[in-house]
This record gives C-alpha cells, sequence and structure tokens, in this order.
C-alpha cells in the first residue's frame, strides 16, 4: 500500500513502482483532498499491478477493511497535509492526518502483523523539517535532535516519533526517511516554486517572504522517488535516511533565477519578469535554512542526485508550461480563497 499516491511526491513514487515492478500489487490509499489529483497518474491508472481506493487513514476500520481484502505486507506512507502556510492557518488538520492518521496506520500495521511480522515494512516518509532551523553552517544528521518549529513540522515530528515507539514497544518493522525541499512536475501550486512559475507565467506579483534570504536545500522529485526505492528494498530495519542533494538556494536566487528562464521561454525581454517580485511579511516562525547530509544513504546504499539543479529546473518549467489545463484545474476554485487568505492580507 503507498498511501498519498495521487498527491506531489506520492504520484511519482507510484509511477515508478507500477512502472518499475510489474509483479507488485500496488494500492493507492488516498482521501483526494485539496493536494491529491488523479489526474498526476493517468499514465499508470490502467496498469495490471495498479489499483486506486479512496479513502482516509484516520478511517482506522477502512484500512483494517483493505488490509483484509489486500493482504498488504508492506506500506509507504506519505499521505499527509504537507503545507506550512496552512499549518499555520488550521493547526489542528495536521494534527489530524498527520498524528492521528499515521497512528491510525501504525495500529492497524501492529494488529494485522501481529503474528508475523517477517517480511512486512512499515516505511514512513518524512521531512527535513523535523529538524528545526539551521544558522549558516552545519548539516542536518540522522542524529540531529529533533526541533521542529511550525505545526507542519510539529506533526510530522510527532508522527516520526510514534513510529519509532511503535518499532520499540511493539517491533513493528519500520524505516523512515527525512528528505529536503522537492521541486518536479505535478508540484501544488501553493508550494514556492511552482507558485512562482505560475504567477510569473500570468504576470502576477511574486509574493517573496521577509527578504528572500531562507536557504531551502532542493532535490528533484524523481531522485527522491529513487531513494524510496533503494530504502524501501535496501534499508536497514529501524534505521532512519536523511534524504538531500546538497543543493542550497536562497529563495530570491531561485526566483531571479525562474524569472531568467520565463524571460526566455515566453520571449519577453531579459529583466522583464523579475520587476513582479514583491517582498511580502515574512512567515511567522520562518526556518532560516535547511541543510541536509545525505551521507549515510550515499554510503549504505549507493544512492546519490542525478540531476543539477538548473537542468531539473527548467523541465519543471516545461512541464508547467506545456500543462496549462492541469495547473488550471488545481488552481480554482477552493485554491482561489486559499490564495486571497495567504497574500492579500
Ligand atoms: P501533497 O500535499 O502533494 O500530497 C499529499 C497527498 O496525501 C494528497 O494526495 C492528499 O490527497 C493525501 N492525503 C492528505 N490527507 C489524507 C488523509 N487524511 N487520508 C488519505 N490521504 C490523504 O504532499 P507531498 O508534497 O507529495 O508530500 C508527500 C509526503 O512527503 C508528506 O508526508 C510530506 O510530509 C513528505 N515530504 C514532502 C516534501 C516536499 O518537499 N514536498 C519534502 C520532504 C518530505
Ligand atoms: P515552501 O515551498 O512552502 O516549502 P517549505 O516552507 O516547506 O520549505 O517554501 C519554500 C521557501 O519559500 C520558504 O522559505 C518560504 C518561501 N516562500 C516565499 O517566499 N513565498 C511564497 O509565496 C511561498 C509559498 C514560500
Amino acid at each position: 500500500m503507498i498511501t498519498g499516491g495521487a498527491g506531489f511526491i506520492g504520484s511519482h513514487v507510484v509511477r515508478l513502482f507500477v512502472n518499475k515492478y510489474p509483479d507488485y500489487r500496488i494500492v493507492n490509499l488516498d482521501a483526494l483532498t485539496y493536494a491529491g489529483n488523479l489526474e498526476n497518474l493517468w499514465d499508470v491508472e490502467a496498469a495490471h499491478n495498479y489499483i486506486f481506493e479512496k479513502g482516509d487513514i484516520t478511517d482506522g476500520e477502512g484500512i483494517s477493511r483493505l488490509f483484509e481484502t489486500y493482504h498488504f505486507d508492506s506500506v509507504i506512507h506519505l499521505a499527509a497535509e504537507s503545507h506550512v502556510d496552512r499549518s499555520i492557518q488550521d493547526p489542528l488538520a495536521f494534527v489530524r492526518t498527520n498524528v492521528m492518521g499515521t497512528c491510525m496506520l501504525l495500529n492497524v500495521c501492529r494488529q494485522q502483523w501481529s503474528k508475523d511480522s517477517g517480511g512486512k515494512l512499515f516505511y514512513h516518509i518524512s521531512t527535513d523539517e523535523v529538524y528545526g532551523s539551521l544558522g549558516p553552517t552545519g548539516y542536518f544528521t540522522e542524529t540531529t535532535a529533533y526541533d521542529p518549529r511550525s505545526p507542519y513540522s510539529a506533526s510530522k515530528a510527532a508522527s516520526d516519533h510514534f513510529v519509532m515507539a511503535y518499532y520499540h514497544t511493539y517491533q513493528l518493522p519500520m524505516i523512515i526517511s527525512n528528505c529536503s525541499n522537492n521541486y518536479g512536475s505535478h508540484h501544488f501550486p501553493e508550494k514556492l516554486i511552482p507558485l512562482m512559475i505560475n504567477n510569473i507565467k500570468n504576470n502576477r506579483p511574486l509574493p517573496v517572504y521577509g527578504k528572500g534570504e531562507n536557504v531551502r536545500d532542493w532535490l528533484y522529485v524523481d531522485d527522491h522517488a529513487l531513494a524510496i526505492d533503494k530504502i524501501f528494498h535496501h534499508g536497514r530495519v529501524g534505521e532512519k535516511y536523511n534524504i538531500g542533494g546538497f543543493n542550497e538556494w536562497k529563495n530570491i536566487d531561485i526566483v531571479n533565477l525562474l524569472c531568467r528562464i520565463m524571460d526566455k521561454k515566453l520571449g519577453r525581454a531579459e529583466g522583464e519578469s523579475a520587476k513582479l517580485i514583491s517582498f511580502v511579511k515574512d512567515r511567522p516562525g520562518h526556518d532560516m535554512r535547511y541543510a541536509i547530509d545525505p551521507a549515510k544513504l550515499n554510503r549504505e546504499l549507493g544512492w546519490k542526485p542525478s540531476l543539477q539543479f538548473e537542468e531539473g529546473l527548467e523541465k519543471t518549467v516545461d512541464w508547467y508550461l506545456k500543462n496549462e489545463e492541469w495547473v488550471k484545474e488545481v488552481t480554482s476554485g477552493a485554491y482561489q480563497r486559499y490564495y486571497e487568505k495567504q497574500y492579500q492580507k
């Protein structure tokens, strides 16, 4: 079972597994919230080894029924509320899905696998944001103390702790990976990179929080999916793995780079898109810097990122320009209300 497979990263993981492992039966459990979209998986939906199940991870009975139908031997858990700004607007939604939902899944796995946990695995997908905020130097390793500072990262940290607790208390076989910021196709346009691409294209202001000095460590989403594949098949049970590509960027530098790429693609004069940059009120509790040390993953499993950032960003821009309908669909209705609340304060 893959949870959250209709979302951004989940859809890349589902596609990779469905295409690469014809002998697996892959069940995608997703509630199809505003962030989930079956269009993300149109190219694999007819595959013989793929099944979609609409359901909520907080519904224990529903998950138990799925276990009775499919007898899952493993769960890759991506379903979550994932946007920091939304967690500031509505923290309890994050407690519900990220904490309660994860606990519900853990509990069902514990019951279902209680007689024989051999060969079973609960693989929990988490974020580097659980480690908090770095100063100008240093990296997050697997042993960095947790120090979450947003309702989103606190809810992910809590879910990580519960996964560890089920391992130590009930010997539930588990692995956790904590990844840095992802970018690529099918990324919901509430997050920095797709939001800026969409606004540049539509000549709308580019809202940079604070001075744009905050640093994020960006990884192409397909490289994350490949890391998940490696860890799922070869990672050691009971371990944590950090995933990142040594690719730190200040927000303002990314926005300027996107403006330059899009000036060229849209046939605009150099510097035209950058005129849209607008510095806005900072995010409350805005973490200054994230940076991952992925040495353990590289050493133990030989994983390293495949794409250079400029190349990945260009591919991403091309995807958004080619898929206007997708953007139009996901940014209609409820998205407009969210956008107004977030940016027109
Ligand atoms: P996303 O918001 O794009 O997708 C989340 C998916 O989960 C959606 O399909 C949604 O419908 C589903 N979902 C939400 N609540 C649900 C519920 N109660 N029951 C069932 N399904 C539900 O998120 P994403 O960016 O793809 O992130 C996936 C996972 O990876 C999350 O756990 C996130 O914390 C983690 N992560 C994300 C990043 C990133 O940069 N996006 C980085 C590191 C880790
Ligand atoms: P985001 O994509 O929301 O990811 P996260 O907060 O999980 O790292 O934001 C990435 C960075 O971009 C973060 O420092 C906040 C900043 N940001 C803006 O400056 N403007 C925006 O409109 C958004 C959405 C983010």
